[in-house]
């Protein structure tokens, strides 16, 4: 059986549904990573937020050092605890204060207008500024703040050597480090919902822990890759400006290119999928791209955990492709092709060089 590489294959490499690579299984027919996602009692999701390369002793000594932790809350919470923390989380995403943040997200787009790469100059910062709006978080240094979230997504998701890690662990550390010092500080809205609902400080730094780099990191992945393949076919780009033809791309995008290309679980029990046994304990990354062929997509995850900023993204997504193809009809790719981040969950170009 050749080997799969968990950072960079796809689905054509598979041999079968159920394939183990790399210590891991991997999970692809949509009828499996449904069903694994549906029932969490069997397929916990405890493993969501553990570093994909084991934290060597150095940097886990910073860590410590730190207080880093990240107790079971959102993504990685198979307790009852889940049901309120979602629910206070959910009260800032409803579809309407979601629909609200249109015109933010189109005058961002304005005033992004005009640069040489999509992702530098208009992918990057912009799902930050509007989920620090949408969280009531004023007056945050957004270039610290996608540095600390885009070094723990390289942190947690990469392939990486343990001189990375020490390179990375600061970051980490750091980002934590603000999150509790803005939690005793009732620093905006959100922080301000988790202290009056008595939750923990370790509780709350934990969630917003994964919250701030979850709700724009991948964000900013979506546009980079929405855009690189709009600005591939012409035809597609002069008509997005039209009503309901972006929505109806991003949902393809999303469908066969979707940046959080995996999710994991761990087996509570031995189970069997696609006729293959898989022992107890095991973690199993289920592939989330679709199949050419196939309309339906787990992009977003189903049931207990199901993404709670899926509204947003694609509302940013469409907005965006939307207004640049609108004021800027001429634009084409230029340059070689872009480097991609090839991390266990996450994959998108790097940049996305343009020309008008
Ligand atoms: C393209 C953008 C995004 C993609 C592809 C994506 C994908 C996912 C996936 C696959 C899950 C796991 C679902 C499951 O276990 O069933 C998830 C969970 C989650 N996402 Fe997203 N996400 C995106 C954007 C966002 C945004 C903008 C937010 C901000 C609100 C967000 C917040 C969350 C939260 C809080 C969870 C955990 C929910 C829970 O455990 O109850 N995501 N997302």
């Amino acid at each position: 059986m050749p080997l799969v590489d968990l950072f960079t294959f796809t689905r054509a490499e598979l041999t079968s549904p159920v394939q183990f690579a790399g210590g891991r299984w991997v999970v692809s027919a949509y009828d499996d990573v449904r069903a694994v996602l549906a029932d969490p009692v069997t397929f916990l999701p405890d493993n969501a937020l553990t570093a994909v390369t084991p934290v060597a002793p150095a940097a886990l000594r910073s860590l410590v050092r730190a207080r880093f932790s990240l107790p079971p809350t959102l993504a990685n919470n198979s307790s009852a605890s889940h049901t309120r923390l979602r629910k206070l989380v959910a009260s800032f995403f409803t579809p309407a204060r979601v629909a609200a943040a249109e015109p933010r997200i189109r005058s961002l787009v304005w005033e992004r207008l005009g640069g040489t790469d999509l992702v530098r100059d208009l992918a990057w910062d912009l799902p930050a500024i509007v989920l620090m709006d949408l969280l009531g978080c004023p007056n945050v240094d957004i270039p610290t703040l996608k540095r600390w979230s885009s070094g723990s997504l390289e942190f947690f998701w990469g392939d990486i050597t343990r001189e990375r890690q020490l390179e990375l662990v600061d970051d980490v550390g750091d980002f934590h480090q603000w999150l509790v010092k803005r939690y005793h500080a009732r620093d905006g809205e959100l922080f301000r919902a988790l202290a009056d609902a008595g939750i923990s400080v370790e509780d709350s730094a934990g969630l917003c822990y994964f919250l701030l780099i979850a709700g724009q990191e991948t964000t900013t992945q979506l546009l980079s890759t929405a855009l690189r393949r709009a600005l591939r076919d012409r035809e597609l780009w002069a008509r997005l400006p039209l009503p309901g033809v972006a929505e109806e791309f991003v949902e393809d995008v999303l469908r066969t290119e979707t940046p959080v290309v995996t999710w994991r679980r761990l087996t509570a029990r031995e189970v069997v999928l696609s006729g293959v046994r898989v022992p107890a304990g095991a973690e199993l990354v289920l592939l989330l791209r679709g199949k050419e062929t196939d309309p339906r997509h787990l992009a977003f995850g189903y049931g207990r955990h199901f993404c709670l900023g899926a509204g947003l993204a694609r509302l940013e997504a469409a907005v965006t492709l939307r207004t640049v193809a609108e004021h800027e009809p001429s634009l084409h790719l230029t340059g070689p092709g872009p480097d991609w981040l090839n991390l266990l969950s996450f994959r998108a170009p790097r940049s996305v060089t343009v020309a008008r």
